[in-house]
């Protein structure tokens, strides 16, 4: 058996949200010769309809239908935050594989049922995507591991988007319901950092801002990590549409396609929006957004890790190495799916067919909620948090 499972029976996927993630793995899954799309769920007749003229595929406006069709053997969720909890405990109950979209859920207790009812049930889940998969992260990942470069001391993450500026529902902008920055955007640079790092987080120390009260929820945050071993992480995000951290990222966009630097762009085009809940239906949903396989690797702002001999960086084609020979760049052949979501298909795929534990299960989901909530905690409270729900990349308690 190849490592995907190509030569196996596919996989009947399900895609349970057919917004701006949905339509990414739609391709992606398109692109996997382990999957074959079989239904789609949304409760917007557009992307649904677009969806099952594109893919043959059957399309329900409820994700309970989706869950009882018997063609569906997993299901990917994409819906907004609030229904994480509850579309993946419904997909367990229907014997589904799960992907469930980052973040895990909004709180432990929600983390804690799912994987209740995954385990209950005797499904696969992995929660993602995150930049977690990104082949240029596991790459380093994988140089650490094999203590290429010497001891771990520092990784620096640091991302500059549009984020707060494109059209948002109103929950988008409210922490108490999973808006802002903590919930959907620092998750990648936790669980980046994590799976550098080790898995396990001993403690965090963070200060998050609300920088303009008419979208009141944090928008930028600089968060200190400590690692069970010694290394730190100092994530920075700023989502205020100023400054772009992809033109430090030889203008290349997240997904890895080259991308027009337009500073402000988005906050001017908002600023035009009638409708704002409108526009972000049907901005980015299914049918409306490009599927071309991009050119270059993914990547989510700039990420270095410094070792004891040299650091590393994530670059536009794989990784490079500043060390103490000088420079080194090692390419990662690109393939022909969506890298990065291509390796969140593979982890569940191997999941069912070999029953393997993916690295981003439940529990390892659960830890990086655990820290996105102990940035937000941190910063309100102006103290360190400690943590007490991490796993190791091997699975074992923190
Ligand atoms: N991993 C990544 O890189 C990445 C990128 C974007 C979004 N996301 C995540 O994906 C999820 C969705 O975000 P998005 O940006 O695609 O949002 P979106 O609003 O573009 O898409 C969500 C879709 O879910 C649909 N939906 C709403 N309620 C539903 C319900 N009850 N049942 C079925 N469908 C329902 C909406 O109509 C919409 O089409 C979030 O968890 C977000 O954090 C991840």
């Amino acid at each position: 058996m190849t490592p995907n499972g190509a030569d196996l029976a596919p996989i009947g996927l399900g895609i349970a949200g057919l917004g701006m993630a949905g339509a990414v793995m739609v391709h992606a899954a398109a692109a996997h010769p382990g999957y074959v799309l079989k239904a789609g769920a949304d409760p917007h007749p557009g992307p649904r309809e677009a969806f099952a003229r594109d893919h043959n595929a059957r399309a329900y406006a409820d994700v309970t239908e989706l869950v009882a069709d018997p063609e569906v053997q997993a299901v990917y969720i994409a819906t907004p935050h609030q229904f994480h909890a509850p579309h993946a405990k419904l997909a367990a109950e229907h014997g589904k594989h799960i992907i469930l979209e980052k973040p895990m859920a909004l709180t432990l207790a929600d983390c804690d049922a799912i994987i209740a009812a995954v385990e209950r049930h005797k499904v696969h889940l992995v929660v993602g995507h995150t930049h977690a998969f990104d082949p240029n992260v596991r790459l380093m990942r994988d140089i650490i591991a094999r203590g290429e470069l010497g001891r771990l001391g520092l990784i620096n993450s640091f991302n500059y988007t549009n984020f707060l500026y494109r059209p948002r529902r109103p929950e988008e902008l409210d922490t108490s319901k999973g808006g802002g920055i903590l919930f959907n955007q620092v998750p990648h640079q936790i669980d980046t950092a994590r799976l550098l790092a080790g898995g396990v987080v001993k403690s965090v120390r963070a200060l998050a801002s609300v920088l303009d009260p008419s979208r009141p929820t944090e928008g930028s945050c600089a968060a200190l990590l400590q690692f069970d071993g010694g290394a730190a992480a100092s994530l920075v995000y700023s989502g205020y549409d100023h400054f772009d951290t992809d033109e430090w990222h030889f203008g290349i966009g997240e997904r890895g396609s080259p991308k027009p630097i337009a500073h402000g762009a988005a906050r001017r085009s908002l600023a035009s929006a009638k409708d704002e809940t409108k526009a972000r239906t049907e901005t980015f949903a299914y049918g409306n957004t490009a599927g071309a396989l991009p050119q270059h690797q993914p990547h989510f702002g700039i990420t270095i890790v410094t070792c004891a001999n040299g650091d590393m960086r994530a670059s536009a084609d794989g990784v490079t190495i500043y060390g103490r020979e000088g420079l080194r760049d090692i390419p990662i052949p690109r393939g022909g799916s969506m890298p990065g979501r291509r390796e969140v298909l593979d982890d569940l795929a191997a999941a069912i067919r070999t029953g393997k534990r993916p690295v981003h299960d439940g529990r390892w989901g659960k830890a990086t909620v655990e820290v996105a909530l102990a940035i937000l905690r941190s910063s309100r409270e102006g103290r360190e948090v400690m943590l007490e729900h991490q796993v190791a990349v091997d699975g074992s308690p923190g």
